[in-house]
């Protein structure tokens, strides 16, 4: 199986096979070391994009330096990723052609200011690249920031006006 990284119609580079992979084959391993949290905000602050994955343990994340970080997301994806023993592996959901870019759904969570926009192009797009729990979540956190700035304005109001 022959992989490389080139540029990409999703974003900047990406991951093509240049031979035909068969579904459910683990393509390659996501490597790299395993950081904190912590160490992954202050490694990755201020930068556009991130080579992170998160463990299922919910606490070690793969700070990514392999073939596998260069994966694009997408929302019809070929690939997923699945968690072996500590280990994470890029698998395919489907027979994949030669020529065709690799990409999994990055399914994000944890989101914050960033909306994640997805430019993958697929029918099906979503979007974003964070979960549609995760929309669900951010969608509610801005309705009730709205209502607070609202109701902390409409107090505002009030206090001007009784000291008229
Ligand atoms: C692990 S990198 C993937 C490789 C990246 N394309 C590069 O050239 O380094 C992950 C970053 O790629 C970008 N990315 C990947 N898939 C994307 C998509 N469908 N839409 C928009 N940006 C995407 C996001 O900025 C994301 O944080
Ligand atoms: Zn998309």
């Amino acid at each position: 199986m022959g992989l490389i990284v080139r540029s990409s119609d999703i974003h900047a580079a990406g991951v093509y096979t240049t031979s035909p992979i068969k579904k459910d084959a683990h393509i390659v391993e996501y490597t790299g070391p395993r950081i904190t949290r912590e160490r992954a905000d202050e490694l990755y602050e201020g930068r556009a994009y991130t080579y992170l994955f998160g463990l299922d343990d919910g606490v070690n994340i793969i700070d990514g330096n392999g073939i596998a970080a260069f994966i694009n997301h997408c929302c019809d994806p070929n690939c997923e990723t699945d968690e072996i023993n500590g280990r994470v592996w890029i698998m395919a959901l489907r027979d994949i052609e030669a020529g065709e870019e690799l990409s999994y759904d990055y399914n994000l969570y944890d989101g914050d200011d960033d909306p994640c926009i997805c430019h993958c192009g697929a029918k099906n797009c979503r979007g974003t690249m964070y979960t549609e729990e995760e929309q669900e979540k951010l969608k509610k956190a801005a309705a009730e920031e709205q209502e607070k700035s609202k109701r902390a304005a409409a107090e505002k109001n009030v206090e001007v006006a009784a000291t008229r």
